[in-house]
């Protein structure tokens, strides 16, 4: 029974009937804002690749969280600048650290908001690569325990869920194991179970001063082209004890959302990284893309592919027009 019986546009026609068939929403529940936290005071400098994204230091970081819990949006994820890098990121780990801090400050003020950190550290080593490097290798076994050091710190600190980026093999059973040591049963992790080796953290690499100082990140973040290695990657992830796994680029990899969301039970994070953000800005400025719409169409397709939440650099600017 197809044409002319069968007529789709009939349910098209009219705003009403289109609101009521609609089969995926988004909401500001759905979204996690990344924010970078800088030493200082007073100090919110515009991030040139990323407009409208801002380095800010503690005590404006604090007003930020305040107005992004207003707006509905339930947590945020936090990365560190340092003032001080060396060769095994020490300055991540450091108790007293940048992210260390700024979680203190913002569960101080805005106690409802959930922050997450980013474990990984390249926003702290010399060298910009995501683990310690010997004879210009990434080392896997050596970076656990920074991971597992940063973890537990960040924890102590009063984070309400640690998510490790690095993808060395294991990080997540050994930040598990650590944090479960220290008493930190109840927390939970949000793997960054597959990340791609992506031309999209271009401008999150600018903004955080981490770029690689040699080579690239293509022996440990995942090739573009393998859609079973991610797979594995996320049951992996979920063997070692994540709470969420997420898949990260998101609108290039929504094939990867898809695949997740079907075969496994977690929660699924999809992160609209630096590069999908900053293409959207670009494209709103030359006056090519209508900015509202494409930032609205890209999350819903996100949400779409099967993402239970979603990072993005948009969240304060949906969920005002999502109000
Ligand atoms: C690593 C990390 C990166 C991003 C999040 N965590 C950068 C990288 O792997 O180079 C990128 C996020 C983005 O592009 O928005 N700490």
């Amino acid at each position: 029974m197809a044409f002319p019986i069968q007529r789709l546009r009939r349910l098209r026609q009219h705003e009403g009937f289109r609101r009521m068939v609609r089969e995926t929403s988004l909401s500001p529940a759905d979204f996690i804002y990344p924010l970078f936290v800088v030493e200082g005071r007073n100090r919110r400098e515009e991030i040139v690749s990323m407009p409208g994204q801002f380095r800010l230091s503690v005590d404006l970081l604090v007003k930020e969280a305040g107005e992004i819990a207003a707006l509905g949006i339930p947590g945020i994820i936090l990365f560190g600048i340092p003032d001080r890098k060396d060769a095994k990121g020490s300055s991540g780990y450091d108790p007293n650290g940048i992210v260390q801090r700024a979680v203190k400050a913002v569960k101080d003020h805005a106690p409802g908001l959930m922050v997450v950190t980013d474990v990984c550290i390249d926003e702290y080593t010399d060298h910009g690569h995501c683990g310690v490097v010997k004879d210009g290798r990434i080392l896997n076994d050596e970076t656990l325990d920074c991971l597992r050091a940063m973890a537990l710190t960040h924890a102590q600190a009063g984070a309400d869920m640690v998510a490790p980026s690095d993808m060395m093999d294991g990080r997540v059973a050994a930040i598990r194991s650590e944090l479960d040591q220290a008493g930190f049963t109840e927390l939970p992790i949000m793997a960054y179970a597959a990340k791609f080796a992506s031309c999209f953290y271009a401008p999150f690499r600018d903004a955080a001063f981490s770029s690689p100082q040699f080579g690239d990140r293509q022996s440990y973040q995942m090739d573009p082209a393998n859609r079973r290695e991610a797979l594995r990657e996320i049951a992996l992830d979920v063997e070692e004890g994540a709470d969420i796994i997420m898949v990260k680029p998101a609108l290039p990899y929504l094939d990867i959302i898809a695949a997740a969301r079907e075969q496994i039970l977690l929660p699924v994070a999809a992160y609209q990284v630096s590069g999908e953000y900053s293409m959207i800005k670009a494209a709103a400025k030359a006056g090519w893309l209508d900015e509202s719409r494409a930032m609205m169409e890209s999350l819903l397709s996100i949400k779409r592919a099967g993402a239970d939440l979603i990072l993005t650099y948009f969240a304060k600017d949906a969920a005002r027009l999502l109000h």
